[in-house]
């Protein structure tokens, strides 16, 4: 069957990567990419792809349930892969609300939608929610998140993100709606927005700025590179078992201070400065509040049920995602012009 896949939050950094992937190895396919444009939405992350006969655009809050129904409509859609989200754990904090309205309500509307449209016979049908491993909450030293660890979320964006995994759940049980969950670990990446810790700290680097480390930098973070998360949603999309959940990652954990201290490392290298000389940018400022440990993801099911494992290593991943940053200031430079700087003073005026 021809397939009219809807993804959301396409213009965002993990969902560019997931429309290019979809757009170029699925001819067949048509792709439809909804976003709101949000200030971590961006079309010059797909303007590589624009011009593709099986890519469609539409610019839609998943707020309004009656837009929603006229693209379902217009492109006879047939699948969902939903990525759209309020994504910044630090944001969450200012502004809880906005996390509810958009991973929760928003998530609502989808499925609502998705299930009135597709109610003759939901077995040709899939809803795949994209989520994080955040909703597992925070591991002591030992010990990785699993399909089965019990939900505990610590920030308002994970709590939203968790009610969203639930509400997914809770149609495919009451609806018979079908869906597939995966929970990823941290993404790191081309088109990242600057207000992550990696891209972020290269931006900073670059223009020889303060690298704000929260706390006493001894987090813990598993990464992941962004290009393999795609191959993962791929792989579960097309194989993964319905109604079933799925978590990613890449065995690869790092404490902030010392992945901080390798992009420094590596950064001076390519940008021919002394070694050592980025790391006197860095500076411990006022924690995170409600900043969770550590964060491990046990990825053996996906790999053994479905045979993903990711494709680079980290040095190859992160030495690829600091190029990029290198090669495309143009893009750096756009998305730190205009609102950005005010956020920056906003978010960090007061840590010290
Ligand atoms: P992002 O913030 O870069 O992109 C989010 C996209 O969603 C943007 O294009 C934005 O315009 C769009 N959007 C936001 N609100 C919207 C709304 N109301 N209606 C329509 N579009 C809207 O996020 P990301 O880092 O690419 O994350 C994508 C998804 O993956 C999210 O669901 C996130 O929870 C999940 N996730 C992210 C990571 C990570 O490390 N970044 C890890 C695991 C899971
Ligand atoms: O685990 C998956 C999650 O990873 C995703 O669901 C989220 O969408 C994504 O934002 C990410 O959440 P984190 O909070 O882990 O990512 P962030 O890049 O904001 O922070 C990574 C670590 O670095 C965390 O311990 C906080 C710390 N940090 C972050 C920033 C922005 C700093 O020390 N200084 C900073 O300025």
């Amino acid at each position: 069957m021809k397939k009219n896949i809807l993804i959301t939050g396409g213009a965002g950094f993990i969902g560019s990567h997931v429309v290019r992937l979809f757009v170029t190895k699925y001819l067949s396919y048509n792709i439809i990419n909804l976003d709101a444009l949000t200030y971590a939405g961006n079309l010059e992350n797909l303007k590589d792809i624009d011009h593709c006969s099986n890519y469609f655009f539409e610019k839609v809050n998943i707020l309004d349930a009656a837009q929603l129904k006229e693209v379902f409509v217009k492109h006879n859609i047939t699948d969902v892969i939903h990525l759209a989200a309020e994504s910044h754990v630090d944001r969450s904090i200012l502004s809880p609300l906005d996390f509810v309205y958009t991973n929760v309500i928003g998530t609502v509307n989808l499925l609502n939608t998705a299930k009135e449209f597709w109610k003759d016979d939901f077995s040709s049908h899939l809803f795949y929610h994209v989520s994080t491993d955040e909703v597992y909450g925070a591991l002591g030293n030992e010990g990785f998140f699993t399909e089965t660890t019990p939900y505990h979320p610590n920030s308002p964006y994970s709590a939203s993100k968790a009610s969203s995994d639930h509400f997914v759940r809770a149609y495919a049980e009451t609806y018979h709606i079908q869906t597939v969950i995966s929970n990823c670990s941290n993404n790191y990446g081309p088109f990242h927005f600057p207000e992550k810790l990696i891209p972020l700290f290269i931006n900073n680097i670059i223009n020889k700025k303060p690298l704000p480390v929260y706390g006493d930098g001894l987090y813990t973070r598993d990464w992941l590179f962004v290009k393999d998360h795609a191959t993962a949603i791929d792989t579960v999309f097309h194989n993964g078992k319905i109604n079933d959940t799925y978590n990613i990652g890449g065995f690869n954990e790092w404490k902030n201070i010392d992945l901080v201290k390798l992009l420094c490392t590596l950064m001076d290298k390519k940008l021919n400065r002394q070694s050592g000389e980025s790391e006197q940018l860095i500076t411990y400022v006022k924690d995170r509040p409600g900043h969770d440990r550590r964060y491990a993801i046990d990825a053996t099911k996906i790999n053994q049920e479905l045979g993903w494992k990711p494709s680079v290593t980290f040095e190859e991943g992160l030495a690829q995602t600091i190029d990029w940053y290198l090669e495309n200031t143009e893009w750096l430079n756009n998305v730190t012009s205009g609102t950005y700087e005010k956020y920056y003073d906003n978010m960090y005026a007061d840590r010290g």
